[in-house]
């Protein structure tokens, strides 16, 4: 059984090279990220078919953002589709309304707390408070718990800050902006390697191009399973 742990990115260009990608991987990986790229080239069928014919978990990264009776209206009918988790933004008023949505499912509602693309420069051009992005991670990922999130998501380097929130009990931390030492950060700012991320009390990483940019996609998924099964991967920050 794959390690569940590790979620890949399938930010391939279109379902057809995303279903090569699972092919060539195999049992190595055992759950999946299908996010707004692969939405627009055939991803829900590719959702659908990575669940029913390969047994994969999904995870649908849709981010998504509207008035309540849309949102809620959008995850009732993504409901259908037996995903395992969905994104939606961490403004309470929508993941209220994306709770109210999933209500007949198992679908998991995670809440994406601050891009972890993005630094204090890019919040300011996007007019959003002042303050520290760990803090303000915080108060958000506090609020979305509040409001019936099953999850956030966030950087790696603010697992530990949520984990220890009362409100974070028996609450899921999934966290993109993994890096194993040594590979290339993208875009990516706020970065931790695997192992970090899951000793901070990250539940689920999600790693995109180390893996499927790799020369052996298979090899990259397996150096970073075997980190997560190291020593240095404990998950010394839980509470209790
Ligand atoms: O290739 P890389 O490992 O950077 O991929 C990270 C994935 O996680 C991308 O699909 C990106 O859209 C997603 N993501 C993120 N930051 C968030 C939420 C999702 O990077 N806050």
């Amino acid at each position: 059984m794959a390690d569940d742990r590790l979620i890949l990115a399938l930010d391939v260009p279109n379902a057809f090279e995303g279903l090569k990608l699972a092919e060539v991987l195999g049992d190595t990986v055992g759950f999946y990220k299908i996010g707004l790229g692969m939405l627009t080239t055939g991803g829900l069928s590719l959702a659908n078919e990575l669940k029913q014919e390969h047994g994969k978990r999904i995870f649908l990264d849709m981010k998504l953002f509207d008035i309540g009776a849309t949102v809620e209206n959008a995850v009732r009918g993504l409901s259908q589709f037996e995903l395992d988790f969905l994104t939606v933004h961490g403004d309470p008023h929508v993941v209220a309304a994306a709770r109210e949505g999933a209500a007949n499912s198992n679908m998991k509602i995670l809440a994406v707390t601050i891009l972890t693309s993005l630094d204090r420069n890019d919040l300011d051009k996007s007019l959003l408070k002042n303050g520290k992005i760990p803090d303000l991670v915080s108060e958000r990922a506090a609020l979305a718990f509040e409001a019936g999130a099953d999850g956030v998501i966030a950087s790696p380097q603010e697992a530990s800050t949520i984990r220890n929130l009362p409100e974070a009990e028996g609450k899921l931390i999934v966290t993109p902006g993994v890096r194993p030492a040594g590979t290339d950060l993208g875009d990516q700012k706020r970065v931790a390697t695997p192992a970090q991320a899951v000793s901070d009390g990250a539940d689920h990483v999600v790693v995109g191009r180390p893996i499927w940019k790799a020369d052996d996609p298979k090899s990259a998924a397996n150096a970073i399973l075997q980190e997560l099964s190291s020593p240095q991967a404990k998950q010394a920050n839980r509470k209790g």
